[in-house]
């Protein structure tokens, strides 16, 4: 972008206002024209109603500090998608106005100086107006010309918010690019440390942290997608282009459905991020972020500031250290990090009575970024090198002595199943460390020692207590029909302080405990609870009235502030996905209980989608939720916790690993789930019943990459089903239920969730009541991105198959519509 002010021009702007004002005198509401500023709380619409333009004030700003700025005008939740003067505010909009002056559109401010402009230097003849347009592009043309020529327009100067039909170019010509800048902070549109770019010579984008240190890149654009995000392969929203040619070069996308209001935004958070409104919760659904983690974003906790991905907020300050700006911080603008509460003695120590610098011990930290080596042999030496150089701030020391200088950034506490980080020592003022381990520790060791013996002594004379009441517990408490209120310390004491973990998930884990009267429980701890208290409580009861024999009974439930926990019965036989796929595990599941398995987990669906007061759609059906009993029985588990979760659900869905294969489509887009989403689940796991492995994972010789496409290929081309069938079972199956079995998850996943049956139909089928016809192939199945985010391709005959099978898709769907009616007795 090349910006020329020619300065004089503006100071005849009133003349040419003058001039223009008999030229030009058909206004619309679209529309900036010479005689039509804009002003005060005045706003221009687009034709279609989508877009609106006007001052505004950002965020929750107490600040006066206006600025001219766009938004949806749909979309109940103000949404700002461009802003002019970013970095010039204006405090009194009514005397501040926008308006063509001089062949520009310019801001003029209360002074009537002018402090933002188009800054096109070539004057046109004609008299000029800008015009919103319904794609949100903002345009300044000749509004004589009956030309489409554009002099300026708002898509060429984006800010943080790259909306379909839009461009992030890099120009071949002036050798400039162009850039989308995240904001400062949530109250402030000023350009941020985060920008997105193309970098034309590998024609991939990348996003820089201050305009310098690059932290992501998409790779190279390979013809269909940027080789690193293989989640474009599923793309069946968005219609992706990239255009190279002597002039420029950049990447484009559209949306298939002009109805889904859907932006691409550079976030504060550092990470791009794709979001699709939600008309039925009235929020924006986050549907793809990269880089995936916040953690990953370059600087983002600041100087001297730690990343936690587990924790919210993620940042925090480093011990001994506090944060530099708590006003920004507050506004999600971490970078401007920590500072150290007390300065380091440095050199000083001599004279200060000895007490020189420490070293605080920090495990498990993924290490900072730019280390020095040290050629040192010890640990002692590297500790010492950084002790005597007043500018070391930290030192590790795995098979090398490291030591940083200055600032240290990107620090992340890992979780202790990370095995990627190692210890560092941080140089601290000695005061902001405990007192030395010598003669303090035996005081402390005798402390320690007698709290711990009058601890062991009162938990005695509780345990006493405990026996007494023994069986009070899950009786007195019983609340809101049969569900039971547990105490916290109730059920800390019955898992032995959640010693036995039964398994874990995106919403908590779960533990096993025993009750007073022997009875086996499993306790879920849950995490990001959006809920209140009250909704909480309502939203447990309403679970604890849903019991079917498919379904995971709730037994009770613990609410104590945030300590939120659901106990369950006990399932000894733990969840499908043991059974299914790991091989160490004694027995291979036999075709009967396979089939078995499914025909009992649809009917728990029916129950949850039809049979309850309120259709409640379970949202996460996989392996790990179906739970088995003793008598291999399926049952459901984790019904509900949709609603109980609330808002965060769909962002711990989608980030969750191993979910995603079996996530309907709709989910990504945009609209409303229904119980359909589940149907497609479903479907997806039906497949695993069959292959005995993970859809994501490829056959044990590595020919078939993705069981879900190689099936749907083989059953459409009438191929021998059995070969589809687990290797361990040794074809001991029922052929006519395998080929049921397929052909009902082909129908469960079909992309359009119209042509998916209800679960009412596939108990049907299961049952052999109903028949089911051929479905075709699903366009989403074209490709799938497996757990460790490689892509996973298809072969080549599949592939054709499948375009084959979506060129007959208008007759194919209408067959899959109508196979219920002209139900095919099995
Ligand atoms: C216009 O040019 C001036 C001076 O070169 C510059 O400060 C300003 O940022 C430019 N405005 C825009 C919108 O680029
Ligand atoms: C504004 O304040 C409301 C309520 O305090 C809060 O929910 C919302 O997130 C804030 N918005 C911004 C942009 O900070
Ligand atoms: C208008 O802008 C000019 C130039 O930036 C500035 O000096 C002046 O103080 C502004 N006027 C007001 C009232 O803010
Ligand atoms: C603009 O359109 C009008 C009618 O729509 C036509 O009469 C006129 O010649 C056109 N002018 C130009 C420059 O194309
Ligand atoms: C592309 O250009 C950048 C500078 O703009 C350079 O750092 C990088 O090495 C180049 N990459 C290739 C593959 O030429
Ligand atoms: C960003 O880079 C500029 C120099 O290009 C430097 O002055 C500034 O301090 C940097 N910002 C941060 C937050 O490090
Ligand atoms: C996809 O985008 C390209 C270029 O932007 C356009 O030519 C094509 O018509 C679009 N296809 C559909 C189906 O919208
Ligand atoms: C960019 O322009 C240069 C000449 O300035 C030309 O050699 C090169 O081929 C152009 N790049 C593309 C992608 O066309
Ligand atoms: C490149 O720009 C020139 C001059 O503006 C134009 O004539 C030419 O058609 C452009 N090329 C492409 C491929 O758009
Ligand atoms: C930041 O938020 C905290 C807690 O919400 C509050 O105590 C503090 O005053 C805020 N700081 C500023 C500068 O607004
Ligand atoms: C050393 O201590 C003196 C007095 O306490 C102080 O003025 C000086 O700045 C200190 N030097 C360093 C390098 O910290
Ligand atoms: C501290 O270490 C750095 C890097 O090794 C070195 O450049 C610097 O000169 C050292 N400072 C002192 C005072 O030794």
């Amino acid at each position: 972008m090349d910006y020329k002010k020619n300065p004089w021009p503006m100071m005849l702007s009133f003349l040419f206002i003058c001039l223009s004002l008999n030229n030009h005198l058909s206004l619309g509401a679209d529309t900036i024209s010479a005689n039509q500023p804009l002003s005060g709380d005045q706003t221009i619409s687009s034709n279609g109603g989508n877009f609106e333009l006007g001052f505004f004030k950002p965020g929750n700003s107490s600040r006066s500090n206006y600025y001219i700025g766009m938004w949806y005008k749909k979309v109940s939740l103000k949404t700002i998608v461009w802003v002019a003067n970013r970095e010039t505010p204006v405090s009194d909009r009514s005397s501040s106005v926008l308006r063509i002056s001089d062949g520009n559109l310019v801001l003029f401010n209360e002074s009537q100086i002018p402090i933002w402009s188009t800054n096109l230097s070539s004057t046109s003849s004609g008299p000029l107006e800008a015009v919103l347009l319904d794609d949100g592009n903002f345009v300044l043309r000749d509004g004589s010309a009956n030309s489409s020529k554009l002099l300026w327009q708002s898509f060429d100067n984006p800010t943080h918010t790259w909306l379909p039909g839009g461009k992030i170019a890099y120009n071949n010509k002036t050798k400039q690019n162009m850039h989308l800048i995240s904001w400062k902070n949530s109250e402030n549109p000023a350009p941020g440390l985060f920008a997105l770019e193309l970098q034309q010579n590998t024609s991939s984008y990348i996003i820089r942290w201050n305009k310098s240190v690059p932290y992501w890149n998409s790779g190279p654009w390979d013809g269909k997608i940027f080789s690193w995000v293989p989640e474009m392969r599923a793309n069946y929203i968005y219609n992706f282009s990239y255009v190279s040619n002597e002039n420029e070069s950049y990447f484009t996308y559209s949306l298939y459905d002009p109805s889904i209001i859907s932006r691409f935004v550079m976030d504060i958070s550092g990470q791009i991020q794709q979001l699709s409104w939600l008309e039925s919760t009235k929020q924006w659904n986050l549907f793809w972020s990269q880089p995936r983690t916040q953690c990953e974003v370059y600087a983002f906790c600041g100087p001297f500031g730690i990343c936690n991905q587990q924790s919210l907020p993620f940042c925090s300050c480093l011990k001994g250290f506090q944060v530099s700006s708590s006003n920004s911080w507050n506004l999600s603008d971490f970078s401007a990090g920590c500072a150290r509460k007390t300065s380091l003695r440095c050199g000083n120590d001599s004279l200060a009575n000895g007490n020189r610098d420490k070293f605080l011990e920090m495990p498990n930290m993924k290490l900072p970024d730019h280390p020095q080596t040290v050629a040192v042999e010890s640990s002692s030496e590297c500790e010492s090198t950084c002790l005597n150089n007043c500018s070391c701030t930290a030192y590790a020391y795995g098979d090398r002595c490291s030591i940083w200088i200055g600032d240290l950034l990107n620090l992340q506490q890992l979780t202790s199943t990370d095995t990627n980080g190692g210890t560092l020592y941080l140089k601290l003022a000695a005061s902001e460390l405990p007192s030395s381990r010598n003669s303090k520790a035996i005081i402390i060791g005798v402390v320690l020692g007698s709290v711990v013996g009058i601890a062991i002594l009162v938990g005695l004379i509780a345990f006493v207590i405990f026996r007494r009441r023994r069986g009070a517990i899950g009786t007195a408490k019983a609340v809101e029909g049969s569900l039971v209120a547990f105490g916290y310390r109730d059920l800390q004491n019955v898992t032995k302080n959640f010693s036995e973990k039964l398994g874990g998930g995106g919403f908590g884990s779960v533990f096993k405990g025993i009750l007073p009267d022997s009875t086996v429980i499993a306790v879920k701890k849950l995490e990001s609870i959006s809920q209140g208290e009250k909704q909480f409580r309502t939203e447990v009861s309403t679970i604890g009235t849903i019991q079917h024999v498919n379904l995971v009974r709730l037994r009770g439930f613990c609410s104590e502030g945030t300590k939120k926990l659901l106990v369950y019965d006990y399932m000894p036989n733990g969840s499908l996905d043991s059974h299914l796929f790991h091989e160490k595990n004694s027995g291979v599941l036999d075709w009967k209980t396979r089939y078995q398995i499914a025909l009992g987990t649809a009917r728990g669906l029916v129950y949850l989608h039809e049979k309850c007061r309120d259709c409640i759609i379970h949202c996460d059906i996989k392996p790990e939720n179906i739970l088995l009993d003793a008598e291999l029985c399926p049952k459901v588990a984790d019904f509900g916790l949709a609603k109980l979760v609330g808002r965060e659900f769909s962002r711990v869905l989608t980030t969750m690993r191993g979910t995603r294969g079996y996530l309907a489509p709709e989910w990504i887009s945009g609209v409303a789930i229904t119980a359909k989403a589940d149907v497609y689940s479903y479907g997806m796991m039906l497949f695993e019943f069959v292959s005995g492995r993970r859809n994501s994972e490829p056959s044990a010789d590595g020919k078939i990459r993705f069981f879900p496409t190689w099936a749907a290929s083989l059953i459409t081309q009438g191929g021998d089903v059995l070969s589809l069938l687990d290797p361990r079972l040794e074809g001991n199956a029922d052929v006519e239920e395998v080929t049921r079995i397929c052909r009902l998850a082909c129908w469960c996943i079909q992309d359009d969730e119209t042509h998916r049956p209800p679960m009412g139909q596939v108990v049907q089928i299961l049952e052999g009541v109903l028949g089911v016809n051929l479905a075709p192939v699903p366009r989403s199945l074209q490709v799938f991105v497996d757990d460790q985010e490689h892509i996973i391709f298809f072969t080549e005959s599949s592939s054709s198959q499948s375009s084959q099978a979506r060129s007959n898709n208008s007759n194919a769907s209408s067959q899959s519509n109508n196979s219920v009616s002209s139900s095919l007795k099995s």
